[in-house]
């Protein structure tokens, strides 16, 4: 949520800039701005709407410089407007500053201003900073912005650039990501890598309440003490070309496209060499009576579909919490509860305050994470890499089934230091794991059948995703998959709950996807799709054990043979595949659905 970009170097920072805010549109944002240093002022542009209407306003205004911060803001205090758009500037016109978090006490700080005669120009919580930024300055930029960020209650990533100090950004962070990129030409600052990887994969993460000061040719780093800090450089290892679209239409159906490459790397990772190994290796399960894995979205999705998972082979206590809930309900977890994190970006709120309520109560923590350097992954106990690269689009693909393959070799590894499976179990489960980019890449391959099936899906009302065990774990993540992309109501339910009540909103304009990858259950799915087709709905059914004649009212897209325990990898790519092509049909901006951000770094 929110997106920003600094530059400082010896190039025009206006490309730059705007070019670094689109590679971070999947971030979500309303309106967008930049400020460039001009000698005796701030060229100052902000627009509400997306990125190529800031452009436009930029057309024809000539505005150059080689210092610069700009912001894609996703509106929280303050409607999308022009004027809530950042840089803020404080009121001398002395300070710039784009912000990413909430400032709590917001309110507290601009009444306190505004007494002392301050004017205030928009309704945000951001501009308090920029004001009091300049009502603080001494003619020190690094001593004002530590006794700016002392005042402040809440979470932010700041870029800050004063009118006084030439060729200089000032970056700080609390609770919000921020990364600091170096180069020949330039420096550069960031909420995330794909906005700079053009210019350098060299980057510094920042930790919280640390500054950086950057100049064209130097980085400094401070603590709030005003001490020097030492930081040593990450290399990321993403190629520029993994953040761009490359010929797919939508970042999506590249990351849809991108499974068997990122499954097998993932795998590779937890099975060869490297951490991931060392740590699913090490990580002494036996201390543990029990797990609780917390997440949201996706992430708490894939969590569920790991409950089942190390249930049946490590026959341990799994409870699966959603963050925003286990944060606030005082959680049993203590030093002998073994609390798994998982995130895609490492910089949810909720998934971060669960970790942090986790550790306050002596629990272990262990995280599953995309982005190297993130607050999650740095803060938790233990960390697993996905291999799964930049992920753009706002609607997880590729990072959640690598999410999958993590926890089933967790649990495998588990369920084999447990002693609740032989040394040849073991082995069996991990081959048949590495069977699964094949089996993807074949599903892949054959795409037609769904994109043709989800082109005549467009006018339904509502979908229903219905499955038992595991294959309710899927279809959670297949109705929430839908729902976001497509704006088509969805709900997932366990088959057996239908006639508890859901089954009064089966209708005949309805459509019920059925998930039928567990053979013990596979009778008890088809009489769910019985009961619901003879109330006049349509069915889909997906999986790799249904039997018997399909008809006009099922529609069956097969699945490859395999475990039921993996199949959710499988079932994964269809109905991401559905509902890509549903929205592709519906002519929606599949990227960037509405109202919706990446990354979620606030409440
Ligand atoms: C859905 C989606 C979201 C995220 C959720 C958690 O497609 O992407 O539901 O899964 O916001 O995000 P991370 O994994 O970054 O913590």
């Amino acid at each position: 949520m929110c997106g920003i970009v600094g530059y400082v170097g010896s190039e025009d920072a206006v490309p730059i800039i705007v070019e670094g805010l689109k590679k971070l549109e999947y971030r979500g944002y309303d309106s967008s701005g930049l400020a460039i240093y001009g000698k005796n002022n701030f060229n100052v542009i902000k627009q509400k709407g997306r990125l190529a209407a800031l452009e436009a306003k930029l057309e024809g205004r000539c505005i150059s410089g080689t210092t610069g911060i700009g912001h894609t803001r996703w509106a929280t205090h303050g409607e999308p407007s022009d004027i809530n758009s950042h840089p803020h500037l404080g009121s001398k016109n002395k300070i710039a500053v784009v912000h990413n978090g909430i400032i709590e006490n917001y309110k507290q700080l601009k009444d306190r201003l505004e007494k002392k005669g301050i004017r205030f120009v928009s309704e945000t919580d951001s501009e308090v900073i920029a004001q009091i930024a300049e009502h603080y300055y001494n003619g020190d930029l690094l001593d004002t912005v530590i006794r700016v960020s002392n005042a402040l209650e809440g979470s932010y990533a700041l870029g800050i650039m004063c009118l006084d100090e030439p060729d200089t950004l000032l970056a700080v962070k609390k609770d919000n990501p921020l990364i600091i990129g170096v180069s020949d030409h330039g420096n550069f600052i960031a909420s995330d890598v794909p906005a700079i990887l053009k210019h350098t994969n060299k980057v510094y993460y920042l930790n919280d309440k640390e500054i950086a000061i950057l100049q064209k040719g130097c980085v400094d780093f401070f603590n709030f003490e005003k001490e020097p800090i030492k930081k040593t450089p990450e290399i990321i290892t993403w190629s520029p070309e993994s953040a761009e679209k490359d010929g797919y239409p939508h970042f999506m159906l590249k990351e849809i496209m991108e499974q068997p490459k990122v499954l097998k790397d993932t795998i590779h990772s937890a099975i060869h060499s490297g951490e991931n190994k060392n740590i699913i290796k090490n990580v002494n399960i036996s201390c543990f009576n029990k797990i609780v894995i917390t997440a949201c979205g996706s992430a708490y999705n894939a969590g569920v579909v790991a409950k089942y998972v190390f249930e049946k082979l490590c026959r341990l206590s799994v409870e699966v919490e959603l963050a925003s809930e286990f944060r606030y309900k005082d959680a049993i977890v203590d030093k002998q509860t073994l609390v798994i994190l998982i995130s895609q970006s490492g910089e949810t709120a909720d998934t971060i305050a669960a970790m942090r309520e986790a550790k306050s109560k002596n629990a272990v923590t262990l995280s599953i994470v995309n982005v190297l350097g993130s607050t999650i992954a740095k803060e938790t106990d233990f960390c697993i890499y996905t291999a799964a690269g930049p992920e753009i689009a706002v609607a997880t693909t590729k990072a959640f089934s690598a999410q999958l393959v993590l926890l089933y070799l967790l649990a495998i590894n588990f369920a084999h230091k447990l002693n609740k499976i032989s040394d040849e179990q073991k082995d069996e489960l991990i081959e048949e794991i590495q069977t699964l980019p094949e089996k993807v890449s074949a599903l892949l391959d054959d795409v037609k059948n769904i994109q043709h099936y989800a082109a005549d899906c467009i006018g339904y009302k509502s979908i229903f995703f219905i499955g038992r065990n595991i294959d309710y774990a899927i279809a959670l993540e297949g109705s929430l998959k839908l729902k976001e992309i497509s704006y088509i109501h969805s709900e997932a339910y366990a088959g057996g709950e239908l006639k508890h009540g859901p089954i009064s909103l089966v209708e005949e304009n309805t459509l019920v996807v059925a998930i039928s990858n567990c053979k013990h259950l596979h009778n008890k799915i088809m009489s769910n799709v019985e009961q619901v087709i003879s109330r006049g709905a349509k069915v889909l059914l997906i999986g790799n054990c249904p039997q018997g004649e399909m008809n006009d009212k099922i529609s069956f897209m097969p699945l490859p043979e395999g475990s039921e325990l993996f199949s959710p990898s499988l079932s994964a790519i269809v109905l991401q595949l559905f509902s890509y092509y549903v929205a592709a049909n519906k002519g929606l901006d599949i990227d960037k659905p509405r109202n919706l951000a990446k990354s979620v770094t606030v409440e």
